[in-house]
């Protein structure tokens, strides 16, 4: 890890309008932060019991370094909290998600269609044989049918394990190993920019490597529709109209597991991530709740895919839990035109809007004009998430779309944090360039490497200090790289992020610390992109880098070295970026492939990276003692 360094920061502010502040959920942060500060566990209690539980807790929290419950002992389903108490109350028949497809189609599911709809598909899978704690994968287009697979596992206690539409047979087959997972839940095809892409077909690839699934559920879409292979699939729409209409909850321990995620790792395979059924509620509710200061008549869509993590806390648990209509769409931002999501965001009204950098940098570059003919006036908050907004971002995103008077929360968390750690409260000021503060209920900082606090103006590395409700619990039978994240700083967890602080205690994101590339928002680590090169037969050695990219924040550079009577051709370059997407899915492919004669090396074999970024950006390489000759 490198040492801290001085950061020159730039401070423009923003002061939001009084009247946000005054009618916001957290009216005045300072104060809620000092109650969290001053007693925890009372502060999480409070918030808890908003929630509905079958029994209560013991104890809030229980702390064993590096380990943490979360009231501990308490029983509860996540599916109650986000439908059966709404279908009991007043939102039987207020939407749920409205979801709107590439070509314009909609469809929308209440409170008491969703419902119905979870507890059927529930009692298919239940019919296949998943049982409480059996994990069920997930490979879908963003359709409510996978809102609907999320919940139904979470209703019978199966722990789920989505893996994003855009990743390739390898990379799924590869998670399912990892997960040993029983059913396969997959889509006949997904739409993207007017093309199909063949979920099935990239399903059956992988399940032709992973030995635990027993069967694999398909959804028909295209007409006419799929032949099924009944030897090993079955058809989503026969199993839920087959399916009992009634599916009472499995009640869940607070502490049991409710889903698996992956996320890049630094080194090696990617990691399972695993969070629990009652702190990830109790984290995601309040989040969705506070930090976007959600209201009943609010409109509210957060554009991930339920594939990440933001999805996973941001599209399908939180706002859910909330109550709230979420919008969901299959289609991209620039189809069929760059106007597709403000269109979108006036005929639905949309009220709050939760975007990533990329995205908002890609509209800038088609220009101002595309908002400009929408009416975004119903807008109230926009949100930000996936990697740092830079302040020109920022402004446009503020003036452009928000008219001067949305406030932004940029929103600064990880797949492990499982929900917002960093951010300006509504009504704060606002910095452009800096996330903000740790919101009510986290204790985040900069420090040093021996996790020591680093001056204002230093830059260092981004640690929480104490455990929260809706941190990971582990990684998927790997508890020692879990350990790792809290081994690494003396007392604290380790985000793997280099940050820097101002005198106000604002937090700037610098970028990852490690060999994590943030490409468009995504998470890929250099070790899986350089696996899949090496895969190919004309490869010898790979190593990649992120290279900065004015729209996608970074892009992948390969450096390649060849086997002995191979030559770089253009047609080879174009092979291996097929070869990766396969492997890996297109989020994955390298922007440029440079082909070398060697890597640089240290002495003990490991290929140094930082000397080839060095070399890329025209940068000093630092130290390189160790570079072999
Ligand atoms: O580097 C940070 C960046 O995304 C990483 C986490 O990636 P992932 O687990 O895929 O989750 C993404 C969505 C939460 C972080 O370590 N990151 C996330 N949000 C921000 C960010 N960087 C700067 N500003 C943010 N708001």
């Amino acid at each position: 890890m490198a040492e801290s360094f001085a950061v020159k920061l730039e401070e423009r502010c923003y002061l939001p309008d009084p009247r946000c502040r005054a009618n916001a959920r957290v009216p005045d942060y300072a104060r809620e932060y000092s109650e969290f500060v001053r007693d925890p566990e009372a502060f999480w209690d409070r918030i808890a019991q908003e929630l509905e539980w079958y029994g209560p807790w013991e104890r809030v929290r229980e702390w064993n370094y590096p380990y943490a419950k979360w009231f501990v002992s308490a029983k509860l389903n996540i599916t109650t909290n986000c439908l059966d108490r709404h279908v009991a109350g007043p939102r039987r028949d207020k939407p749920a998600i409205i979801w709107r497809g590439e070509e314009g189609e909609e469809r929308t599911y209440t409170y008491g269609e969703l419902h119905r709809e979870v507890m059927r598909f529930a009692n298919g899978l239940r019919s296949l044989g998943v049982e409480k704690g059996d994990r069920v994968c997930i490979y879908m287009p963003l359709v409510p049918e996978l809102v609907v697979a999320m919940l139904a596992c979470a209703r019978i206690g199966a722990v789920h394990s989505v893996v994003f539409g855009g990743f390739g047979a390898d990379a799924l087959a590869m998670r399912i190993n990892d997960a040993d997972a029983k059913i396969l839940i997959t889509a006949d095809v997904g739409y993207r920019r007017g093309k199909t892409i063949p979920l099935r077909e990239i399903a059956k690839e992988a399940v032709s490597q992973t030995p635990s699934i027993e069967r694999v559920v398909v959804l028909r879409r295209e007409e006419p529709a799929v032949e099924i292979d009944p030897a090993l699939e079955v058809d989503y729409a026969s199993l839920t109209a087959k399916a009992a209409p009634d599916c009472p909850a499995e009640v869940m321990d607070a502490e049991d597991p409710l889903f698996i995620l992956y996320t890049s790792g630094s080194t090696g395979a990617p990691k399972g991530i695993v969070h629990t059924c009652g702190g990830y509620a109790v984290g995601t509710y309040y989040t969705t709740k506070c930090v976007f200061d959600v209201r009943e008549d609010d409109v509210y869509w957060c554009t991930a895919d339920p594939g990440w993590i933001t999805g996973h806390s941001y599209v399908v648990y939180g706002p859910l839990a909330v109550g709230t209509t979420v919008v969901i769409t299959e289609g991209t931002p620039d189809y069929p035109d760059p106007g597709a999501y403000w269109r979108l965001v006036e005929d639905l009204g949309v009220t709050i809007f939760y975007t990533a950098p990329t995205a908002i940098r890609m509209f800038m570059r088609y220009g101002d004009e595309w908002p400009a003919k929408y009416d975004l006036s119903t807008l109230r908050v926009l949100g930000s998430v996936g990697e740092p907004l830079n302040p020109e971002a920022f402004e446009w995103y503020y003036h452009r779309i928000g008219g001067g008077q949305c406030p932004i929360v940029d929103t600064w968390w990880q797949t492990e944090t499982g929900m917002h750690m960093v951010t300006t409260m509504i009504g704060e000021p606002m910095k452009p360039g800096f996330a903000g503060k740790p919101i009510p209920g986290a204790v985040v900082d900069v420090v040093d490497k021996s996790g020591n606090p680093v001056p204002p103006g230093t830059g260092g590395f981004l640690v929480i200090r104490e455990p929260w409700p809706s941190m990971m619990r582990t990684v998927h039978g790997n508890d020692e790289r879990y350990c790792k994240y809290w081994n690494t700083i003396p007392g604290c967890y380790t985000a793997g992020d280099l940050a820097v602080k101002d005198e106000d205690g604002y937090i700037m994101i610098i970028g990852r610390a490690d060999d994590l590339i943030i490409v468009a928002g995504h998470n890929i680590g250099t070790a899986e992109v350089e696996s899949a090169l090496v895969s190919h037969e004309a490869v010898a050695e790979a190593a990649v880098i992120g290279k900065p990219d004015p729209l996608k924040g970074n892009v992948i550079k390969a450096f390649v070295t060849l086997r002995v009577g191979v030559s770089p051709s253009d047609d080879l370059t174009e092979d291996l970026a097929h070869h990766v997407k396969k492997s890996l899915g297109p989020v994955a492919v390298p922007a440029e492939i440079e082909y070398m004669d060697r890597l640089p090396k240290t002495r003990s074999g490991k290929i140094m990276r930082r000397v080839l970024k060095a070399r890329e950006l025209g940068m000093d390489p630092g130290d390189i003692s160790t570079l072999e000759e």
